[in-house]
């Protein structure tokens, strides 16, 4: 409806969500997001420092800090958490690419072999996030290294798609439409397979 009166109203609804969103970012959770405390930023970097890819891991965390907090688990539980995320949308990218461009037989058989890694990627990931949610629970030292053993599985899947790239003849553009994907999703997992190593048993 556009009647004046309403869109009056609507305006002084939005001053008011606005000036209240404001003043509470002041105090500690904001309107939507919290913005992140400096403090956990702190406990991200160095934790991102010592992961094979700091930039991307700083990147794709700093927007949790809140939520990791300064805790080892929850940055592990997120950190998994974004990577499965990211491979699903890597998977269903990579599923699309044999209806849009017309393969060689050589591409066929790469493009499908990249496919059946991902997918398994995908299943491993989803497996370790299961495991993440009982780690509450006892035989913590038989679950951290069950996550460790899927997830190492997921990055062993994710490059062998990607040599499928490097060793046989792929057009460029089939390569481009698998490749950017998969590389950053190798590069989260191989970060959260280092914040999994470090938790302690
Ligand atoms: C990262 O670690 C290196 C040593 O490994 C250290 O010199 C550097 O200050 C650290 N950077 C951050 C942001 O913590
Ligand atoms: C988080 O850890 C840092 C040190 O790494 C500490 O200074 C800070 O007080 C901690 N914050 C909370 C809320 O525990
Ligand atoms: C990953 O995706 C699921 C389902 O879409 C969502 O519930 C979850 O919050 C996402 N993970 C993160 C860390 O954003
Ligand atoms: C990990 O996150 C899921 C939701 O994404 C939650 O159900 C679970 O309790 C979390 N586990 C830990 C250990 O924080």
């Amino acid at each position: 409806m556009n009647h004046p009166s309403s869109r009056l109203s609507n305006h002084i609804l939005i001053t008011l969500i606005t000036i209240l969103c404001i003043s509470n970012l002041r105090t500690t959770s904001g309107c939507t997001r919290a913005k992140p405390n400096p403090v956990y930023k702190t406990f991200i970097r160095k934790a991102c420092n010592t992961t094979g890819f700091p930039i991307l891991c700083r990147s794709t965390l700093y927007p949790y800090a809140s939520r990791i907090k300064n805790d080892t688990v929850r940055l592990c539980n997120v950190s998994l958490s974004l990577t499965l995320n990211s491979t699903r949308h890597a998977y269903l990218t990579t599923s699309k690419v044999p209806k849009q461009i017309k393969l060689t037989h050589r591409e066929v058989a790469v493009v499908k072999d990249c496919i059946e890694n991902i997918d398994d990627a995908v299943y491993e990931l989803r497996r370790s996030l299961h495991s993440m949610k009982l780690l509450g629970g006892k035989d913590r030292e038989f679950q951290i290294s069950n996550i460790q053993t899927w997830v190492s599985a997921a990055l062993t899947d994710e490059d062998t798609c990607l040599e499928g790239f490097t060793e046989q003849k792929v057009r460029l553009k089939v390569k481009n439409r698998i490749k950017k994907s998969v590389v950053k999703v190798s590069r989260m997992t191989s970060n959260t397979l280092a914040f999994i190593n470090s938790l302690t048993y």
